[in-house]
């Protein structure tokens, strides 16, 4: 039961929405200050958005807010969620949708190849297709960093960490997209033939690393299957799945969005390119700036609970504002403005507790060699139109724009 005095009326934003996405931070704050967990609609249903710093990072490692949903809510809100076949339904269980014991078992799984020792071992072959995807382009005088360049980095990087043959990464990439970009019931059922082709691509994966084992991180999954318990064919899927998309859905924007904010700070820019040993801090404040992930994904309250003042009813959906609490002024001094040597930046751009992102050494390591090798290259790199031209993806958890025309 809510008690009497709280209000229920859910907010009138579409947080999904290209012009929320292009400037979620003015409706944030104000949240922050009037309605710090506010309800709106997401996929469907009511969510409810924690939007301050510090209840942020308290509902990330909140054991009553869980991941898996089937065992926790009612029938009439199973009703509401986003329908999916049988055969797709591996894709929508991956350690990132599990609690303890799952969780902990999936992840350990692949905690070791994501290590940040591991991980710098792959400087030297970025570093390469950094320059190669310039050296395409350096004679046109123009191009479309998300496309040319934001976007092949991370995808070429996890693709080659995986075996995924470069024939089929592009339509990869497009099943994959197709599916972090629902953001309502009805994209569910229409996403259905694209992640049909996704869950077909990657059985077909593993067909052909079982005929022929590599040394990349499928056949050492399938390896792990093979031992016996550890995992199941499905969970495979899903963790082949989630890595994939994770690996390039997300860094993609980190790249892009970075780009773009320091060519509309172009003192910033020149600052960078003159202090190199800026980069690794700088790489955190972009990250702060302007967020490549907006929310973490989303977690149910497996009872009823209260945050900052609010109750929320059991089984229903939490989304920790993952760009607010960034932005949020208690915290962080100047929110609004971009300091690439900020001190002491405990942005939660990767999130925070158990699933704290298992990819961060090696988002951290793409994009600093994408900023460098760009900004060196590109001496003479500006933008091509009027920022506000750009478009926003339509998306809940991701935030970047489609396209970056630019000129050098
Ligand atoms: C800039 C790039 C990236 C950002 C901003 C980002 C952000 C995040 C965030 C916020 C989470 C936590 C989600 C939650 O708690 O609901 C997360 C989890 C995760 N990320 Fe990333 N990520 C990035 C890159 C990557 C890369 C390159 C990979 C892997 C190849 C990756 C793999 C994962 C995985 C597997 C999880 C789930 C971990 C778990 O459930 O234990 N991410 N990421």
């Amino acid at each position: 039961m809510m008690p009497r005095h709280q209000n229920m009326n859910l907010e009138p934003v579409d947080i999904t929405a290209p012009p929320f996405r292009a400037n979620p931070f003015s409706t944030f704050k104000r949240w922050r200050k009037t309605r710090p967990v506010a309800p709106v609609k997401a996929f469907g249903e009511r969510a409810w958005i924690v939007t301050r710093y510090e209840d942020v990072l308290a509902a990330l490692t909140d054991d009553r807010l869980v991941k898996d949903r089937r065992n926790i809510r009612e029938p009439a809100q199973k009703r509401r969620e986003v329908w999916l076949p049988g055969f797709i339904q591996p894709l929508q269980h991956t350690m990132l949708d599990s609690d303890p014991p799952d969780h902990t078992r999936l992840r350990s799984l692949v905690h070791q190849a994501f290590m940040p020792r591991l991980i710098a071992q792959m400087q030297a072959r970025i570093h390469l297709l950094a320059h190669e995807l310039i050296d395409r382009v350096q004679a046109n005088g123009e191009m479309d960093i998300v496309h040319d360049f934001a976007l092949p980095i991370p995808m070429v990087v996890i693709s080659d960490m995986f075996g995924v043959a470069e024939r089929d990464r592009a339509a990869f990439h497009r099943w994959s997209n197709v599916a972090v970009s629902v953001r309502k019931p009805i994209e569910g059922v229409l996403a259905i033939p694209s992640l049909y082709q996704l869950v077909r691509f990657l059985r077909r994966l593993f067909r052909e690393h079982r005929l022929n084992p590599q040394d990349d991180l499928t056949s050492a999954l399938l390896q792990a299957e093979a031992e016996g318990s550890k995992l199941a064919e499905d969970e495979l899927i899903g963790m082949v799945g989630l890595l994939l998309s994770a690996g390039h859905e997300t860094t993609v924007n980190l790249i892009g969005n970075g780009v773009l904010a320091l060519l509309m700070h172009p003192a910033a820019l020149d600052r960078l390119r003159a202090e190199p040993e800026l980069m690794k801090p700088a790489v955190e404040e972009l990250m702060r700036y302007s967020p490549p992930v907006l929310f973490a994904t989303s977690r149910y309250a497996c009872e009823d609970l209260t945050i900052a003042g609010t109750l929320i009813p059991k089984g229903e959906m939490v989304l920790a504002a993952l760009g607010s609490a960034n932005h949020d002024e208690s915290r962080f001094e100047a929110p609004e403005t971009l300091m690439l040597d900020r001190p002491n930046n405990k942005h939660v751009g990767f999130g925070s507790g158990m699933h704290y992102c298992l990819g961060a050494p090696l988002a951290r390591l793409e994009s600093s060699i994408a900023f460098q090798v760009l900004f060196e290259r590109l001496p003479k790199l500006r933008l091509a139109i009027d920022p506000e031209r750009l478009h926003w993806h339509s998306s809940l958890i991701t935030r970047g724009v489609k396209a970056i025309p630019v000129k050098f």
